[in-house]
């Protein structure tokens, strides 16, 4: 029987997929290699594990013993992961920032989640950083992984993530292109791979708001460049020690929009459902396109899926909130008398007869007449219901001038009013609104066309 003997066996080689639309024309081959396939869905299973088993065999993790990290949510999830199989309890502190998503599949897995402000200091006591620490000095036979300079963690990625790589592309990769947070990734697959070729190009894909980057290229780290920013798991505002500027040779930055458009574009083209960072560094390889020539070969690697954006990159109203996909057209008055406005308002003069409206009602199948005056102002409106009550009380009223039993004018507005103060206009005591066209012709609105604008 081919069985894996529990979920961690089933960590890692994983994928490497052709891009084939997002890339089309260029004269390079592009690959995605698709950590979403691992257990926890995110190639931090693959360091997860590693630091637990490092962290056993040096003794600094005990049997029984709490596992108390400040993490953005995948490197929770191998954590939890891995813990279940091996008997720990977990403790997480992670940012308000992180999608909602994160966090439930972290308490999903029995963690215990710990959500701190993502717009305060390292240092901060309040930081994830600062309160992970704090619990793991509070909490017995507790050990902090500290993924962010814990070795464990790039040599993860030296072991596993690099060989892999080498393999899949048959010794043939020329360019990896790596969203970098702690560093993890890039360094220790891209260490393994100049080891192999140190012609390898090793392209780390950064935010604004994060100093790597800036000191990359000019050895400072410069806290102005430090802001909040959108982008999930990539950049940071201190410098790990799992990030290894000696093995990266270059650091391109990508905004929120182009990394949250570029999110949606990989599922939409390639049908490849990734994550935030995923959009960042193809947004980045786009950017760094001119430098890659016939026959060569670039692996990106996505960390994540995209289900755990769900609320976010791939949420339209999200979207629009930031300015990042265009606002829905307003539906407007003018909009809503689409379907009729080739057609004349059918009116009745306050001085015609009562049985005019039946005729008309009729005639037209409609239910609602406006009633005008002499010199065409609209002083009133008749439905049908208000007339069929006033003829059954009284027969006679039938010859009787329609002023006498009409009811109030209806509201009139503006051709560029939005369908939502239209219809906030329009209920049970108003059936329907006047608006004027830019021909000057009077239309109608009622909730009918409000409802076919919608369908
Ligand atoms: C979605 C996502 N992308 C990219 C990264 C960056 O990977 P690394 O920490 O290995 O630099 C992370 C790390 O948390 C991540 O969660």
């Amino acid at each position: 029987m081919k069985v894996y003997n529990n979920i961690l066996e089933t960590i890692g080689n994983t994928p490497l997929v052709k891009v084939n639309n997002m890339c089309k024309g260029w004269p390079c081959e592009v690959y995605v290699k698709v950590e979403t396939t691992n257990p926890g869905n995110s190639i931090k299973d693959r360091m997860a594990l590693k630091m637990i088993e490092d962290a056993e065999k040096s003794g600094a993790l005990k049997p029984g013993g709490t596992i108390v990290e400040g993490t953005s949510g995948n490197t929770g999830m191998g954590l939890a992961i891995a813990a279940i199989i091996k008997g720990y309890k977990c403790v997480f502190t992670t940012t308000d920032k992180q999608s909602k998503e994160k966090v439930d599949a972290l308490k999903a897995f029995g963690a215990e989640v710990i959500v701190c402000p993502t717009d305060v200091e390292p240092e901060d006591p309040r930081s994830y950083y600062s309160v992970s620490s704090r619990l793991a000095d509070e909490i017995p036979n507790a050990w902090k992984p500290n993924q962010y300079d814990n070795p464990s963690n790039a040599t993860a990625h030296y072991e596993q993530t690099g060989p892999e790589l080498w393999e899949q592309t048959d010794g043939q990769i020329t360019h990896l292109v790596v969203g970098a947070g702690t560093g993890g990734t890039i360094s220790g697959t891209g260490r393994f791979l100049k080891e192999q070729n140190p012609d390898i190009k090793i392209i780390g894909i950064d935010t604004y708001g994060s100093v790597f980057k800036k000191f990359k290229d000019t050895g400072e780290f410069d806290k102005s460049e430090i802001y909040p920013y959108i982008t999930e798991g990539i950049g940071e505002d201190f410098l790990p020690a799992n990030v290894n500027f000696d093995v990266i040779d270059h650091f391109e930055k990508v905004t929120d929009k182009d990394a949250a458009i570029y999110t949606r574009r990989i599922a939409r083209e390639e049908a490849i459902f990734a994550g935030n960072s995923a959009g960042s560094a193809m947004a980045g390889l786009e950017q760094v396109k001119s430098q890659f020539k016939k026959g060569d070969k670039v692996v990106v690697i996505f960390h994540d899926h995209g289900t755990r954006y769900l609320g976010k990159m791939f949420n339209d109203d999200w979207m629009r909130d930031r300015g990042f996909i265009e606002p829905t057209p307003i539906i407007t008055a003018l909009d809503l008398i689409r379907s009729h406005e080739h057609l004349p308002l059918v009116t009745l003069n306050e001085n015609d007869e009562a049985s005019a409206a039946l005729d008309k009602m009729d005639k037209y199948n409609i239910s609602l007449i406006p009633i005008v005056n002499d010199s065409g102002a609209f002083t009133g409106a008749i439905e049908d219901k208000h007339l069929y009550s006033e003829l059954f009380r009284n027969s006679d009223l039938k010859s009787s001038p329609i002023k006498s039993i009409m009811q109030g004018p209806l509201p009139v507005v503006h051709f560029n009013t939005g369908i939502k103060d239209v219809s906030e206009q329009i209920g049970k005591e108003t059936p329907a609104v006047l608006v004027m066209d830019l021909g000057g012709n009077w239309h109608i609105i009622n909730q009918f066309d409000i409802i076919q604008s919608v369908e």
